[in-house]
């Protein structure tokens, strides 16, 4: 297994590009095999597959709502939350496997359930209107106190539903799409224009954070603010109207002017939240805004032609770097030697764990998004793999590269060597997710920061969604990449 290490340390070059993950992937190469671990991958996505279906066809449910998970105390996740739903569908209709196991027609009545139910809560009277980040599975408004509004819900679900407009578009079903998902922005009548609309008026004002904790200005939410009108933009193209492009483009615009505030030129990272008022949960947490959320945004917004974030910027180098770090001390179970990678919580300080709130644990959907983004990193790479050294990223490569000798201006390269070992690296959380998970496959929400065994919420939609969105990018690497020697 290691041929490559004794090759690596009589080249003298390379010397230093494997011990690049030394301190990450030490040893870790022979705690998984590649075969072992690909095999695992399509067992558990078969199961993730078919767990996220019991959660949308749930008997006790309206027809159409996603739980996100069938836990009832707990924590009572036994609701449909917008955004989990809109995240849960669109892994779900954009794994390459689904329809392997589900016919196409299901799956296209399974989405209009979906919609039929999004549009019924659309027209609910909630409290906070299009921003209620959740429903009563039996299709009713929530009424009790929550962290609300959360603006993120219906960029998300619009995201979706533009995603699958066009599909329908490919298809010819112009008059159907017309007619119930996207009219003319000016209307503001069906789905995708009424979540549209609200995002233009909504996206300057605080909200609640995807965590549901904190009220403020979110890099999760602007970005997929962003995205949607971006999308709805080229959408409303496809369909002729023009004004609704300009509109949204330039709207979309400022949303990116703004996220450069969330830019810490003193700290060098992305900041998830910018505070107006913190709901206190856990009071030694606020104003750090390291948060695994910026992560997550990355990979749910990925677009190869948008080079405002691209996975090898620098800040979002150095923001993953943080990251890491934070949670490689935070976390006991991240010490163990005999487990490979690292567990990856919502942001240090974290104390939600489904219950007494105690203390906070890792989560499958942030290590599987570290892993999904390492995947991505590659992919970017394999196109151009240069990255210039800046006092942004420096720190995160010369960890990567285990090497002190990189200056401000230097270009690093990122040849196969490099990229196999960032492919290990990103392996190496799918095989923590994989020292996880119960026998049977099973993902709750977290697993506990001491003994590694599952806590909160079980069979969360979302873990199973981040499974199958982060495979998707695993399958996208060429084999050659997986070889360990
Ligand atoms: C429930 C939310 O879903 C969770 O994200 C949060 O940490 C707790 N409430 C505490 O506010
Ligand atoms: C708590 C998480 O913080 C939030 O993001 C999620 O929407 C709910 N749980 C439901 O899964």
């Amino acid at each position: 297994m290691f041929k490559s290490l004794s090759r690596v340390l009589f080249s003298g070059i390379l010397l230093s590009s494997w011990l690049a993950f030394a301190e990450d992937i030490k040893c870790q190469a022979s705690l998984f095999l590649t075969a072992d671990l690909t095999a695992w991958t399509e067992a558990e996505e078969r199961i993730a597959f078919s767990r996220i279906l019991d959660n949308i066809d749930h008997e006790e449910t309206m027809e159409g709502a996603v739980l996100a998970s069938p836990s009832k105390n707990d924590p009572n996740y036994f609701f449909h939350w917008v955004r989990d739903a809109a995240l849960v569908m669109k892994s779900f209709l954009s794994s390459d496997q689904a329809t392997r196991w589900y016919s196409q027609f299901k799956l296209e009545k399974l989405i209009g359930r979906y919609f039929l139910f999004e549009g019924h809560l659309q027209d609910l009277p909630a409290p906070t209107g299009l921003g209620e980040p959740k429903f009563r599975a039996d299709g009713s408004v929530f009424e009790e106190d929550w962290g609300r509004p959360q603006n993120d819900g219906p960029a998300l679900r619009s995201l979706f539903f533009i995603k699958w407009a066009n599909r329908l578009l490919d298809k010819g079903k112009e008059k159907w799409v017309r007619e119930n998902l996207f009219s003319t922005m000016a209307n503001q009548k069906t789905l995708i224009e009424r979540d549209l609309w609200f995002v233009v008026q909504n996206w300057v004002h605080a909200g609640f954070d995807l965590w549901e904790e904190k009220n403020g200005h979110h890099f999760f939410t602007r970005y997929a603010q962003r995205r949607a009108l971006l999308e709805g933009a080229k959408l409303a193209r496809r369909l002729g109207d023009e004004d609704a492009f300009q509109r949204l483009v330039k709207e979309a615009n400022s949303i990116a002017d703004s996220l450069h505030h969330h830019l810490s030129h003193k700290d060098k990272y992305i900041i998830s939240n910018l505070p107006v008022h913190y709901f206190p949960l856990n009071p030694h947490a606020l104003g750090h805004g390291v948060d695994v959320s910026v992560v997550l945004t990355l990979n749910q917004n990925y677009d190869p032609d948008d080079s405002l974030f691209k996975m090898k910027n620098s800040w979002v180098l150095s923001t993953v770097h943080k990251i890491e770090e934070s949670f490689r001390a935070e976390y006991p179970i991240n010490r163990r030697e005999d487990i490979p990678g690292l567990g990856i919580g919502r942001y240090p300080g974290d104390v939600f764990d489904g219950a007494k709130n105690e203390y906070g644990n890792p989560w499958f959907l942030a290590t599987l998004g570290m892993a999904e983004y390492y995947y991505y990193l590659v992919q970017e790479l394999q196109i151009d793999n240069r990255i210039i050294a800046d006092d942004v990223n420096i720190d995160f490569l010369k960890k990567i590269l285990n090497r002190d000798t990189i200056y401000i201006g230097d270009t690093v390269y990122f040849d196969k060597e490099e990229l196999r070992l960032l492919t290990l690296k990103a392996d190496s959380y799918v095989a923590r997710v994989k020292f996880h998970v119960d026998e049977d496959g099973s993902m709750s929400e977290q697993f506990d920061r001491y003994t590694g065994y599952q806590r909160s919420a079980r069979h969360l939609s979302w873990s199973y969604a981040a499974f199958l969105s982060a495979i998707k990018q695993r399958r996208a690497l060429p084999a050659v990449l997986f070889e360990r020697h």
